[in-house]
């Protein structure tokens, strides 16, 4: 197959490629992306799915609301993608390697991940990177759902931070978001007032089911968690690249902070919902995908 290297410059679009992130991986050159962060299937053994629901009063409900009145629950539609892998690490290592390859330099990889799968992906990360690449493991702790009463409820998600260069990384200490002392009275009111530094252990809620954020995109990831790994990890004006985009959390923290972005997805799904995400932004290029949603800005098709 012949592969054309698409070379980066500051006039660049923010991009958003469906198909295989392999093969757009393979056409990226060497050393031009400051910053991956990437949220690959946890290979749960299931298909993830989410349901888009709409509640509306209704005599012949089967919920009591406010004031007694009923509502019925109506499903609007389902997003899914699969995540059931019989070779994992056989998948990813392939797609991790071009991520090292990518990077800048002095570029970072972000690997978000579950308690199921993070022992092996630390070892292959270690393989491929080198141990001393290794900077942080990343908790992101949160306190949704239901609780198992047979075990200790798994509430945490773990992110692994590897530097492609471990003596030659961007981490902006002072534009960190600080955070309240647990005991303020101890500290004296002026560090009280400037909170201090975030650990590895992040606490942060999950992407309410009701909340503005939701895109309704299975295992969606919150603004919160994914803006933080950018405003520490990239520079202003940086390019910033999620190969795994679902959503398109990435690309809108992007924005927010004035990076510029790569999604890259092979579900259809994913397309829609990022079609919907970033209508009204300007400067969006999809690739290999015409939006079937109806959109109020009109894209850049290529
Ligand atoms: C856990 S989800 C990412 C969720 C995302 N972080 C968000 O906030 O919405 C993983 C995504 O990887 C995509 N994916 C799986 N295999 C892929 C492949 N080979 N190439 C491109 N995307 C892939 C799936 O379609 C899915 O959308």
């Amino acid at each position: 197959m012949q592969i054309t290297r698409i070379p980066y410059n500051a006039l660049m679009p923010n991009r958003i490629v469906f198909g295989d992130n392999l093969e757009t991986l393979r056409t990226l050159p060497s050393d031009s992306v400051p910053l991956i962060y990437i949220d690959p299937p946890f290979n749960t053994g299931k298909i993830q799915s989410r349901k888009q629901l709409r509640t509306i009063r209704s005599q012949d409900g089967d919920r009591t609301g406010f004031q007694g009145a009923r509502y019925k629950t109506e499903v609007l539609g389902e997003k899914s993608y699969n995540d059931i892998f019989a070779d994992y690490l056989g998948f990813l290592q392939p797609r991790l390697e071009e991520a090292k390859r990518v990077l800048t330099p002095d570029g970072s990889l972000y690997f978000h991940i579950d308690y199921r799968e993070v022992h092996y992906c630390k070892i292959l990360l270690d393989e491929i990177f080198g141990r001393a690449s290794f900077l942080n493991e990343i908790i992101w702790a949160y306190d949704y759902g239901a609780r198992s009463k047979v075990k200790w409820p798994a509430k945490h998600d773990n992110i692994l931070w590897y530097a492609k260069d471990p003596e030659n990384y961007v981490f902006n200490y002072e534009q960190l978001d600080r955070i309240p002392y647990m005991a303020p009275g101890l500290v004296g009111p002026e560090k009280a007032a400037l909170g201090k530094t975030p650990t590895d252990t992040w606490w942060h809620t999950i992407v309410s089911p009701n909340g503005r954020e939701k895109t309704g995109y299975p295992t969606q990831k919150p603004l919160g968690i994914i803006k933080r790994i950018i405003t520490a990890s990239s520079r202003p004006g940086d390019l910033v690249m999620d190969f795994f985009a679902g959503s398109g959390t990435l690309g809108e923290a992007a924005l927010m902070l004035g990076r510029r972005f790569l999604l890259i997805d092979n579900n259809p799904e994913a397309m829609d919902v990022m079609a919907k995400r970033f209508a009204q932004y300007p400067d969006v290029q999809f690739e290999n995908y015409a939006p079937t949603v109806e959109l109020s800005h009109q894209y850049a098709l290529v």
